[in-house]
C-alpha cells in the first residue's frame, strides 16, 4: 500500500531570465512503513521534490501539473489550513542544518512542548512528560538536564537529535529526511543512521531520505529514486541498484554514480571515475534525454527525444531509450 504517490509532478520557479522547472515530470510512490532513498546530483530536483509535498514555496514558485496523493488525498489542491494540518501532524520534514528548525532563543523544552501543546491539546506538565519520552525515544543522555537547555549549548548531533524527536512529536506518518546527517561526523552520523532505522522499525514511520550519498541510501533505503535534473530516471528496489546482474536492466546515469562511490571489495589503490561533464543549466535544458551529453551510450535519438519514464518490470522503471544493458552501443 502507498502512503505516498508522485504523479508527473511539475514545480516551477519564475524569475527575470525565465521560468526555471525545477521538477519536471516527477513520478515516484512511497509505501507504507518504508524508505524511499532518493539520490542524485547537487541541484537535481531532491529538495524541491520534498518542498512541493508540503508546499513550502517561495513566492514565485508553484505546482504547474501533477498529482500529489497522500493518505488518499490529493495535497495539490489542498489550501493553506489544510497544509498546516499536513504539515503539524502528518508529515514532518528535517533538514541538514538543524538550526533551520530549532529556535535559538527557546530552551528545548519550550520548542518540543510546542508540538504537544499546539496539536494535541495538552497541559504544560503533560506535554513536559511527552518531551522527556522523546528525547529518551532519540537516545539523548540526561534528557532532564538537556530539556532545560538552549540550542547553542549542545553539539551538532545533539541538536540533529532534538530536531528529529520534534519532528517525530506529532507522530508523523511520514518522515521527510533531507540531507539530515551530512554536516555530522560520521560516528554521529551512523548513530543517528542507525537511530532513524529504529524509529521506522518502532513506530512504522515511512522516510523519504533524501541524500547524494550512495553509500548512505544502500544503509537507508527498501527503495530507490535517482534524480537527474529535475527527473526520476530510475525508481527500484535497492538491491537492484546495488547489485550487479540482479536486473538486467539499468539507467547509464545510476551505473555513473555507483562507480563513483569507493566499493569494500574494489581495489584500494583503483581511482574512483567520476561521471564526466556537468548538469545542464536549469535554463538551458536539451530538448532530448537529458543526460545524453554525458552519457557513454547515447545516440541521435537520445540528442532528438526525450524518453519517457517506463516499467521494465513490476518494481523498476527507467526513463532511457535503451534501458537493458549489454544492448547499448558502445558510443560515439
Ligand atoms: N529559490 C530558487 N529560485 C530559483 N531556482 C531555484 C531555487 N531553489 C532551487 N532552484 C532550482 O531548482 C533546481 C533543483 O534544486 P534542488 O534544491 O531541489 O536540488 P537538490 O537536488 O536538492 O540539490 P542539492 O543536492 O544541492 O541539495 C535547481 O536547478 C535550482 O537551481
Ligand atoms: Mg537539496
Amino acid at each position: 500500500m502507498n502512503l505516498l504517490e508522485i504523479k508527473n509532478l511539475h514545480t516551477y520557479f519564475e524569475t527575470k531570465r525565465g521560468l526555471i522547472k525545477a521538477v519536471y515530470g516527477v513520478n515516484l510512490a512511497i509505501e507504507k512503513g518504508k524508505t524511499l532513498g532518493v539520490v542524485g546530483e547537487s541541484g537535481s530536483g531532491k529538495s524541491q521534490t520534498a518542498m512541493s509535498i508540503l508546499k513550502l514555496f517561495e513566492k514565485n514558485q508553484k505546482i504547474y501539473e501533477g498529482e500529489i496523493i497522500f493518505d488518499g488525498e490529493h495535497v495539490e489542491n489542498m489550501n493553506n489550513k489544510q497544509m498546516e494540518h499536513i504539515r503539524g501532524n502528518e508529515i514532518s520534514m528535517i533538514f541538514q542544518e538543524p538550526m533551520t528548525s530549532l529556535n535559538p532563543v527557546f530552551t528545548v523544552e519550550r520548542q518540543l512542548n510546542e508540538a504537544f501543546m499546539l496539536h494535541q491539546d495538552m497541559t504544560k506538565a503533560e506535554a513536559t512528560a511527552e518531551s522527556l519520552k522523546m528525547l529518551e525515544l532519540v537516545k539523548i543522555p540526561n534528557p532532564e538536564v538537556v530539556i532545560k537547555q538552549y540550542p547553542f549549548e549542545l553539539s551538532g548531533g545533539m541538536n540533529q537529535r532534538v530536531m528529529i524527536a520534534m519532528a517525530l512529536a506529532c507522530k508523523p506518518k511520514l518522515l521527510i529526511a533531507d540531507e539530515p546527517t551530512t554536516a555530522l561526523d560520521v560516528t554521529i552520523q551512523a548513530q543517528i543512521l542507525k537511530l532513524m532505522n529504529d524509529l521506522k522499525r518502532d513506530l512504522g514511520t515511512s522516510i523519504m531520505f533524501i541524500t547524494h550519498d550512495l553509500g548512505v541510501i544502500n544503509q537507508m533505503a527498501d527503495d530507490v529514486a535517482v534524480m537527474y535534473c529535475g527527473q526520476v530516471v530510475e525508481i527500484a528496489p535497492v538491491s537492484y541498484i546495488f547489485k550487479e546482474g540482479t536486473t538486467k536492466y539499468s539507467h547509464p546515469y545510476t551505473e555513473g554514480l555507483l562507480k563513483s562511490i569507493p566499493s569494500v571489495t574494489s581495489d584500494k589503490n583503483q581511482r574512483l571515475e567520476t561521471i564526466p561533464g556537468s548538469v545542464p543549466h536549469p535554463l538551458d535544458i536539451p530538448p532530448g534525454c537529458r543526460f545524453a551529453a554525458r552519457c557513454p551510450y547515447a545516440t541521435q535519438k537520445c540528442i532528438d527525444e526525450m524518453p519517457e519514464i517506463k516499467k521494465v518490470s513490476d518494481v523498476q522503471e527507467i526513463r532511457c531509450h535503451y534501458p537493458e544493458k549489454g544492448v547499448r552501443s558502445n558510443g560515439r
